[in-house]
This record gives C-alpha cells, structure tokens and sequence, in this order.
C-alpha cells in the first residue's frame, strides 16, 4: 500500500531516492504493527523513521534556499506540519496505543505523504531539476 510509484517521481534523483526509501520505512513499520512485533522493535523503527524524515526534509529545504525557490516558506510549513503530525504518532506510541498508531500512519501520514510528494515535491522538482546539476556535492 505504501507503495513508491514512477508517477510520484519529482524529477531530482537524490529526492525521488529518498521519498522511495520513506515509503519503504513507512511500510515496514505498518506491517511491524500490523505482526505485532515488539515495543523495543517498533520503537527504534520509529526513531529511525523520524532521523530520515529530518534527515530528508533538510535536504529538500537546502536546495530550495540555495536555488532561491520563490514557494520556500509555504513549502517549509508543510514539512513543519508534517513533523507534528509524526510527533502525535510518537504520543501515541509512548501510550501503547498501537490502533490510533496504525490508524495515524495510514491515514493521516500516508495521504499526507502521497498529497506533499504529488503537489508540492514535484512543483519544487519543476524548478530544481534544470538547476540543481550544477549544484550536486
Ligand atoms: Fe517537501
Ligand atoms: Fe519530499
């Protein structure tokens, strides 16, 4: 379900890595809960989860700043949203409430996930791609 697809694809290679990657992540730890697997086990695939959700969101917002994207801040929000909708997961994961947990995660997490990347990641792509090879590390 939580499933990568070419038509999701922004156009920059480093990102569309990436969003593949948070998908896959994004999975796993649905199907975590789904088996049932432990505390210790679900806890640290959300902690891993939240370093490349930062990790990502960093990158994406380096490049606009650096490019001069004009929709920078409006973009930024949304990452911003993003971070507290996944801080609210994490709630309910220190309360053991694992149902509201898989409910958030495919709910709310995936559509924004899917809706951020389709919209507002591939506006950005748009504007990156012709730019940034001149910019790559
Ligand atoms: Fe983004
Ligand atoms: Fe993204």
């Amino acid at each position: 379900m939580f499933k990568w697809t070419p038509s999701l694809s922004v156009g920059v290679e480093v990102i569309d890595r990436q969003h593949q990657e948070l998908f896959m992540l994004f999975e796993d730890l649905s199907k975590d809960l789904q088996e049932e697997k432990g505390d210790v086990h679900v806890g640290r695939a959300i902690g891993f989860l939240e370093d490349y959700v930062r990790k990502h969101f960093t990158l994406e917002e380096k490049y606009m700043r650096v490019l001069e994207y004009p929709d920078y801040n409006s973009h930024r929000m949304q990452h911003e949203e993003f971070i507290e909708s996944f801080n609210a997961l994490k709630v309910h994961f220190e309360k053991r409430d694992m149902s509201l947990l898989a409910s958030g995660i495919t709910g709310v997490i995936y559509h924004w996930l899917v809706n951020h990347v389709s919209k507002t990641d591939k506006a950005m792509g748009e504007f990156l791609k012709d730019k940034i090879d001149n910019y790559y590390e």
